[in-house]
């Protein structure tokens, strides 16, 4: 299907959307438009539109508000320095969503179709970029099971959407190095689970971790693997990395558990371009801990699309709290939120062609 275009919506005045552009925080200010595509069993994807943004009226038995059959992707949009727009590595979210939606026993989208709703809604809110530092389109693509009936089984109808949020920074207080709280009693996803899929269900499963966290004094939760509660997984949305005093990096494999982050593999790719040694490969809570301390391991950093790149300063653990290096932001952390920035804002060389300019 081709997207129709519904002209019925009334944009927000100009005046109140450079209001709530002036200092958008994230994911509280919604542009004027989304995309929806529908499917039924027997009639596939059909009824793409670009419409006016409005709520969703469901059936109080619809799947998804029963057994979580939902998942998401996010992805920015970014104003180029030359003035033009690109999406960041938008096949690469188009791939993990069918991924996700394989898991989730859900039908899988065309990729086509994911890149052209994401395209044109970014076209269509062209004027919702906030002018500040580190400002995007932030798109949120999901899909849920729409259909009306409490058996569980998959759900034989689907509704998929993207919504935009004009973003700026995530973290409240602007760019600064995080504290992290090491889960104890729970854990975000064990083998054989969906921790690998972006289903909403296990961010739900996070939420009380979280809470923790920060009643521990803590910015972040970070989660250790289910089974041996030793291997330093993921945060709650965000990839980890560890760096070192020889100058090499290491981040957790994919083994399943964790979520495959886009940032997570941008900054693989930029790091050995750079002719930095990364390794994939599992890194204990203990030997954490003990590198903190002798000062083999001098950065860490968190990263995802919405909070791009995070010194980690501080780790937490019922034990005790120890700081990673100075407690701020180390030198490769700052070299790979700038690399990585640098060609996003189109103002690096693209290498890897991960640009998808509109
Ligand atoms: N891990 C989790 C649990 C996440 O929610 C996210 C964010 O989407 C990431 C990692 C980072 O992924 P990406 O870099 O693709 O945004
Ligand atoms: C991301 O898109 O970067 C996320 O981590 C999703 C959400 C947790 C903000």
């Amino acid at each position: 299907p081709t997207f129709r275009f519904d002209r019925s919506a009334t944009p927000v005045a100009a005046n109140e959307r450079a209001a709530r552009l002036v200092d958008p925080g994230f994911g509280r200010v919604f542009t004027d438009h989304m995309a929806v595509i529908r499917y039924a069993e027997g009639e596939g994807w059909h009824d793409a539109t670009i419409t006016a943004r409005a709520p969703v009226t469901v059936d109080p038995s619809t799947a998804v508000l029963h057994y979580a059959q939902e998942i998401f992707e996010g992805l920015k949009a970014y104003r180029l320095d030359d003035g033009g727009m690109a999406l960041f590595r938008p096949e690469a979210n188009a791939r993990r969503f069918n991924n996700s939606a394989r898991r989730l026993a859900m039908p899988e989208l065309p990729e086509a179709l994911f890149l052209q709703s994401c395209r044109q809604l970014v076209q269509t809110e062209r004027d919702w970029f906030p002018q500040i530092e580190g400002g995007a389109l932030y798109l949120r693509p999901f899909m849920f099971a729409s259909e009306a009936f409490l058996g569980v089984k998959p759900s034989s109808e689907y509704l998929y959407m993207v919504i935009a949020s004009s973003v700026g920074a995530y973290w409240k207080g602007g760019a600064r190095a995080v504290s992290i709280w090491v889960s104890q009693d729970y854990t975000r996803a064990a083998p054989g689970g969906t921790g690998e899929a972006k289903c909403g269900g296990n961010y739900a499963a996070s939420l009380l971790a979280q809470s923790e966290a920060i009643r521990q004094g803590c910015d972040q939760v970070v989660f250790l693997d289910a089974v041996e509660r030793r291997w330093v997984e993921e945060l709650g949305g965000m990839n980890v990395f560890f760096v070192f005093d020889d100058g090499t990096m290491v981040t957790p494999p994919l083994t399943g558990t964790i979520l495959p982050g886009i940032t997570r593999d941008s900054i693989i790719r930029i790091a050995r371009d750079q002719g930095i040694t990364v390794r994939e490969e599992k890194y204990g809570i203990d030997q954490w801990r003990a590198d903190a301390a002798s000062g083999r391991l001098t950065e860490a950093f968190a990263c995802g699309t919405a909070a791009v790149v995070t010194p980690i300063g501080e780790v937490a653990e019922p034990a005790g709290r120890f700081t990673i290096g100075s407690g701020g932001t180390g030198q490769l952390t700052q070299r790979m939120l700038d690399a990585l920035s640098a060609i996003q804002r189109g103002r690096a060389a693209d290498p890897h062609g991960w640009l998808d300019r509109l």
